[in-house]
């Protein structure tokens, strides 16, 4: 074992939400309704038919939510902003009861000495915009939604320092686009490039927007990174796994930190026609709209195998919470990702394996020499209240632990990450796995069935984290 180094002072240790995850009030104080709001009511399309039109009800309970962050010690909260609390139909009116949300919480947390990072757009993309001009797929989405990012600069930049562009867009756009499972629900790979173009162009024109403004702090996107590995050394598999990371990594964090698409990819786009339509001046744009970090949501890797071109195809997640279901998939002439027989799944079969964050975090810092910040990581699994009302997650103290020495082991290879931010603080809505498959620190009394008491309960994990904080890191 190689001497680790400590935690650098100024190491976040946060934890991460998403408005539609938590908030409820989906109507509340003038919002608009977001994809998200319609595309759940669509029978079929969420486990047992759930939505977020309650949720845990932070926007109502976020002072006690808060509360809880500061007595676990928190030192940072990443939470999104509801684009449609602020500008219900997209991009006009201003909604002032949406502003007064963010500034009661912001305030909130500040006071209790709790970075606030803030994610502008976590998948939930105002109704009217989709209905108007298709959402990500007009261009005319960047300068509406450069107008949304300014209003939160102008009026949130004395309070925030950091900021997070987008959520996921390798994620928004693929399920979007591509799978269906997400809104708007479409399967067109002609038009998912376009979109992801677009999304492109608005990230890049956010953080040229951010600078103009000479707001201070820091600015960058939060990309869902699953390393890829080949199942073994045969050169085929490897080969495999470096498509693999050139289509699902480089294609979006090339992008954002070099300005360019990876010219395999590219090359891949043009011969299947699927090269979206670019203008001279995007690549300039691109370019200017460099960030200064790259935030990663990390959850698992990905392990692959060769693909022959009549192979496996599309996606499709495990949503059952059954072990085992999960099916093969991947992108036919390029990978396809297979088991790994090394490493153990979680109930949605995910891969755990914490030794693939520090992968990620060398790979990200060696490729873009930019500071890295772990925007999410936590585990998905079923929780029990036992009758004394305690909740004894070993199994997420054992994967967070290991996960939390992998950044400090990147930490010592050299890498610079600026935190950590797990994923949940409270339970909340998983998009397409209904309120079952927990991820908090504070367990929610509320199911799939019914919002229940809405009572939050610590669970045995809150006090592990508060140990790791209070020693920064010592007791991991
Ligand atoms: C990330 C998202 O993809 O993973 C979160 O940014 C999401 O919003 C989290 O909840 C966990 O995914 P899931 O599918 O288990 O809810």
């Amino acid at each position: 074992h190689k001497q680790l180094k400590v935690f650098p002072k100024s190491f976040l240790w946060g934890s991460a939400s998403a408005a539609y995850q938590v908030e409820g009030a989906w109507d509340t104080d003038g919002k608009g309704p977001s994809v998200w709001d319609n595309f759940v009511r669509i029978p079929g399309k969420t486990f047992a038919g759930t939505n977020g039109d309650i949720a845990v009800d932070h926007y109502h309970q976020y002072p006690q939510d808060v509360a809880l962050m500061s007595e676990l010690g928190l030192s940072a909260y990443r939470f999104s902003v509801a684009w449609s609390r602020i500008y219900p139909l997209g991009n006009g009116e201003i909604n002032q009861a949406g502003l007064d949300f963010y500034d009661r919480l912001i305030n909130e947390l500040v006071e209790k000495g709790i970075e606030p990072i803030v994610t502008l757009y976590h998948w939930d993309i105002p109704q009217a915009l989709q209905d108007q001009y298709g959402g990500w797929e007009s261009r005319q989405i960047v300068d509406d939604f450069v107008r949304y990012a300014k209003t939160l600069f102008v009026h949130f930049s004395d309070r925030v320092k950091y900021w997070v562009t987008m959520n996921e867009q390798n994620v928004f756009i693929s399920h979007g686009y591509k799978t269906a499972m997400h809104p708007p629900g479409v399967r067109d790979e002609k038009r998912m490039y376009q979109a992801n173009h677009h999304a492109n162009l608005a990230n890049a024109a956010a953080i040229v927007a951010f600078r103009s403004l000479g707001c201070p702090g820091k600015i960058g996107p939060s990309f869902a990174y699953g390393p890829n590995y080949s199942i073994d050394a045969n050169p085929e598999n490897v080969l495999a796994a470096e498509n693999a990371e050139a289509f699902d990594a480089h294609f979006w964090m090339d992008v954002y930190a070099r300005g360019e698409y990876p010219p395999q990819v590219w090359q891949w786009l043009v011969d299947n026609h699927l090269a979206p339509d670019v203008y001279p001046e995007d690549a300039i744009l691109l370019k200017q709209g460099i960030p200064d970090f790259m935030g990663v949501n990390y959850y698992r890797t990905m392990t692959n195998a060769y693909n022959p071109l009549d192979g496996v195809g599309i996606e499709q997640m495990n949503t059952t919470g059954k072990k085992g279901t999960a099916q093969e998939s991947g992108l036919p002439g390029v990978y396809k990702h297979v088991r790994n027989p090394h490493l153990q799944r979680t109930n949605w079969d995910w891969d755990i394996d914490a030794t693939g964050l520090r992968i990620g975090l060398r790979r990200i810092a060696s490729r873009y020499q930019l500071p890295v910040m772990v925007t999410e990581n936590g585990l998905g699994e079923y929780d029990t209240l036992t009758d004394d009302l305690q909740i004894n997650d070993d199994y997420r103290i054992d994967y967070l632990n290991e996960h939390a020495l992998a950044v400090q082991q990147a930490i010592s290879d050299g890498v610079e990450v600026l935190g950590y931010c797990t994923w949940s603080f409270t339970d909340l809505l998983s998009w397409l796995n209904g309120y079952q498959k927990r991820y908090g620190f504070v367990y929610v009394d509320r199911d799939e069935n019914s919002a229940k008491s809405l009572t939050r309960y610590k669970k045995k994990s809150f006090y592990w984290y508060q140990e790791v904080i209070r020693s920064h890191g010592a007791t991991l």
